[in-house]
């Protein structure tokens, strides 16, 4: 696809974080004897690439604002645009030496996303979109969303809260509702990556709570892009406000929303 300049901004920034985090993924697994030092090096790690991002993004806009999982907020020149930035989603997988984990990069404009992009820098997959133009997947793919409407041929996936987050309890009541009526759920450790995989095709569907607007908003526009209906876990919630989402194909969303909203 023709991308923006924005796009190519973003696509350029990408590679250049993507191949620092490569070449510290291979590190990590020199480091797996520590967990200390392994948990210092990914910390770094993460911290680099944001500053990779950083520079690029702002130095090709200097006027734009500013939103980063590391390095926190910066106010723009410009009031209505800003990058919105998770240098690495899917950290846990990175410092096990499991390569599912991925760069997210949204840009908001007036308060709407209407660019984002996910990159796979282990597997080379880059996930992207602006809005109004469709979803790719490195440059010559359109991505389109699954047309599965059965629930009971359907994948899903989700995230499983950890340590000190809350939603243990409702996630629970949700697979306990979700798994004997689907064919599996998955829980692959990124929300940008599951986001991304539901613009492919890949799931079918996805729902987590307890997100950062980091997390989600390039995924969000990807799989909207790619004909997801995107929406928040509970019904008018919306996903990049509370940090909630629940999105699918639009012939599996109504029986899928209705599993797990109606439990
Ligand atoms: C995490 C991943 C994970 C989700 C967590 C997020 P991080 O982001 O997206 O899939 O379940 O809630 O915090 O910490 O790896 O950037
Ligand atoms: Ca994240
Ligand atoms: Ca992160």
């Amino acid at each position: 696809m023709q991308g923006s300049a924005n796009l190519n901004i973003m696509i350029k920034a990408a590679r250049r974080a993507g191949r620092s985090l490569v070449k510290d993924f291979r590190e990590v697994e020199n480091l797996q004897t520590s967990m200390k030092a392994a948990g210092d090096f990914v910390s770094k790690a993460d911290i680099a690439a944001e500053e990779i991002l950083k520079e690029e993004l702002l130095e090709a806009r200097p006027n734009y604002g500013w939103l980063g999982e590391e390095t926190g907020t910066i106010e723009g020149k410009d009031p209505t645009r800003r990058w919105i930035v998770d240098p690495l989603d899917g950290t846990t997988n990175f410092l096990h030496g499991l390569p599912h984990w991925a760069i997210s990069i949204a840009l908001e404009h007036k308060g709407e996303i209407v660019a984002g992009l996910v990159f796979d820098a282990a597997k080379d997959e880059m996930f992207y979109a602006e809005k109004g133009s469709g979803a790719w997947l490195n440059d010559t793919q359109r991505l389109r969303v699954s047309n599965r409407s059965r629930l009971i041929e359907s994948v899903f996936a989700t995230g499983l809260p950890f340590a000190a987050k809350k939603t243990l309890p409702a996630t629970l009541k949700d697979l306990g509702n979700l798994l004997p009526v689907c064919a599996g759920v998955r829980r692959f450790g990124s929300a940008a990556l599951d986001l991304a995989y539901v613009a492919a095709g890949r799931y079918d569907g996805y729902w987590e709570r307890e997100l950062n607007l980091h997390d989600i908003a390039a995924g969000y526009l990807i799989a909207k892009e790619a004909g997801a209906l995107v929406e928040g876990v509970r019904e008018g919630q919306d996903p990049l406000e509370s940090g909630s989402i629940l999105c699918a194909n639009n012939d599996i969303f109504n029986s899928f929303a209705k599993a797990l909203r109606n439990a």
